[in-house]
């Protein structure tokens, strides 16, 4: 599995691609919203940065407009890809991106049928929410399972991206069960290093190798 970062903060998807970790970077409205800049420059800067996927979502709801705004943000660089929710009109600008060559990552994916009808009609990536699932008392990382489990039967190649992560457990768990790509908010993926007896450890080392020295 790999880590994308979902972020649009130029900061944070520094740290994370410092790290060495960091496949690509997928941003929403509000993640948008966050960061009071133009999108289409925030955009550029992020596409530079990170030489892998970075998905960004169209606002409009119709088919028409997704296209159009997605063909305008695709030409932003090679390696947008548009994020499009997961509606019947998502589904036709999916199938339009899909025969002019521009990835999508199709968001906000509840269920399993709604991540098959996403991959038949050429989607890159689903995008399934394990912690919007969870939040109403449902199984997210069943969910991530089950896609798997269907996309495998199926041969599909379309990737799962585990989204709306919220903590460590979620980022071992969407492994387990089959997602390609799990996207991370940066105060998870500090988590993830995280163990007492890592810091404990650390701090052993030091306190022995300060003592030989004394001697010497
Ligand atoms: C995924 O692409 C979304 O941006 C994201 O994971 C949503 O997460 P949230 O439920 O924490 O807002």
């Amino acid at each position: 599995m790999k880590f994308f970062i979902d972020t649009a903060n130029i900061d944070e998807i520094k740290q994370a691609y410092d790290l060495g970790i960091l496949s690509g970077v997928t941003t929403n409205p509000s993640l948008v919203a966050k960061e009071n800049v133009s999108f289409h420059d925030r955009l550029k800067e992020i596409t530079s940065l990170v030489p892998g996927s970075v998905s960004a979502e169209v606002i409009a709801l119709d088919a028409e407009g997704m296209v159009n705004e997605g063909r305008e943000l695709a030409k932003i660089a090679p390696n947008i890809t548009i994020k499009v929710p997961m509606t019947p009109e998502g589904l036709k600008a999916v199938h339009i991106f899909s025969l002019e060559g521009i990835k999508t990552n199709v968001t906000l994916i509840f269920n399993a049928n709604q991540a098959l009808m996403a991959a038949r009609a050429g989607a890159t990536y689903v995008s399934p929410f394990l912690g919007r699932l969870e939040d109403i008392g449902h199984n997210g990382v069943e969910l991530v399972s089950t896609i798997a489990d269907i996309f495998s039967i199926h041969q599909i190649e379309t990737e799962i991206i585990a989204a709306s992560i919220r903590h460590p457990q979620h980022v071992t768990d969407a492994a387990l069960a089959g997602a390609h790509i799990a996207t991370v908010p940066l105060k998870v993926i500090n988590q993830l290093f995280k163990h007492p007896l890592t810091d404990k450890g650390i701090e052993q080392f030091l306190q022995d190798w300060n003592s030989s020295q004394k001697n010497e």
